[in-house]
């Protein structure tokens, strides 16, 4: 593969482990930010937290250039492949082409309620159709080969009342032999709010998703919705659930979130690397692109939220994003702003617990 990444180090022997489970802390597929470019720079902050991909559809793996939508580095891993979709021939046959890909979960998305989503009547309107998502999971099943085939979802829909519909839904999930899910803890309203304002508006409802491992103690549970520090999520962890996705607070503040997430959550001794050995790597990684002559600010967006909360943090913002860092001279700016903002970069949590 045509790849700075595979030059990297491998992931360590635990995560072969299957006994390892890097789905107690994971961070959220999010179109058009968790790109790869947006992993290599998250998994160097953390190698045993689970990453996901944005979601692709099924109807562009089975009709789309396969090897551009799922090109990924072994480095990412452990990386789960989101799908969306409502067709189960079509997921079938989606799964089936990405089921040798290397990754370690593909996960059905049945939480987006973007307009886009609602046309071909997948994401958060499956919850709808139980039948549906009985069918379109196993069909997944069917076609992946040993691959676990997770699902994520919100707590309901429009004027479902979740703690009617919630467990109907999750006894059929479970019925089908999935053994994961991964619940946004609000509900999704499909008329009226804008796909923002459905990830901000619907109250969320942590107590909901906790009763649900309760009641569903087999399956396992992964929490979403509104995390906000590693503290935040060791206690829900504590509370008896399974695994905790975080998902914009990983984007906007990684440091934060990724850089001791291996020894808070996963109870590993790895040392972690600090501010210079991260803009050392990445800087590699900038450098790699510009030799191939790729634009860096499709990389750099990524990187924005590295020093939220420090001295210095805005300019590094304001600077990264130029359009100049396109330019030959990019890395050379790069280079200068690192050397001007020198120590007031580092990495104090904005949270303060980092
Ligand atoms: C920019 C953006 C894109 C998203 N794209 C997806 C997606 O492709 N699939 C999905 O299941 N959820 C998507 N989500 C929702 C997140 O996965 C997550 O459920 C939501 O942001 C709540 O978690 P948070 O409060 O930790 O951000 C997206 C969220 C954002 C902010």
């Amino acid at each position: 593969m045509d790849s700075f990444a595979t030059r990297s180090e491998p992931n360590s022997q635990e995560m072969q482990n299957k006994s390892f489970h890097s789905y107690r802390y994971s961070v959220a597929p999010m179109m058009d930010w968790t790109d790869r470019h947006c992993r290599y720079f998250h998994r160097l902050m953390s190698r045993y937290t689970l990453l996901y991909t944005e979601m692709v559809s099924a109807s562009a793996i089975v009709k789309g250039d396969i090897d551009r939508l799922l090109a990924h580095d072994q480095m990412e891993y452990p990386l789960a492949l989101q799908i969306g979709g409502a067709e189960p021939r079509e997921l079938s046959e989606a799964v089936d082409l990405c089921a040798d890909r290397g990754f370690y979960e593909i996960n059905l998305n049945a939480g987006c309620p973007s307009s886009k989503v609602q046309e071909g009547c997948f994401g958060v309107a499956l919850m709808q159709d139980r039948r549906r998502v009985a069918e379109c999971l196993e069909a997944m099943q069917q076609a992946s080969r040993g691959i676990e085939v997770t699902i994520k979802c919100r707590l309901g829909v429009d004027d479902q009342n979740p703690h009617d519909t919630l467990p109907l839904f999750i006894e059929t999930v479970e019925s089908l032999g999935i053994k994961r899910i991964i619940i946004h803890a609000r509900k999704a309203w499909l008329k009226g709010l804008s796909p923002k304002q459905n990830r901000e508006i619907p109250p969320l409802d942590y107590d909901l998703v906790i009763q649900m491992k309760r009641e569903f103690p087999d399956l396992k549970i992964c929490i979403n919705g509104g995390i906000q520090s590693l503290d935040q999520a060791a206690y829900f962890l504590d509370q008896g659930l399974d695994g905790v996705m975080v998902g914009r607070a990983a984007y906007r503040y990684p440091a934060d979130l990724l850089l001791t997430a291996d020894k808070k959550i996963f109870g590993m001794d790895d040392p972690c690397r600090d501010h210079s050995e991260i803009l050392s790597e990445m800087w590699q990684y900038l450098e790699w692109h510009q030799q191939k002559g790729s634009k860096l600010t499709p990389i750099t967006r990524h990187m924005l939220g590295l020093f939220a909360g420090c001295p210095g943090a805005r300019r590094w913002r304001q600077e990264l994003s130029n359009p100049a860092i396109n330019s030959p001279h990019g890395l050379t700016i790069i280079r200068q702003l690192i050397s001007d903002l020198g120590s007031s970069l580092s990495f104090e949590s904005h949270t303060g617990e980092a």
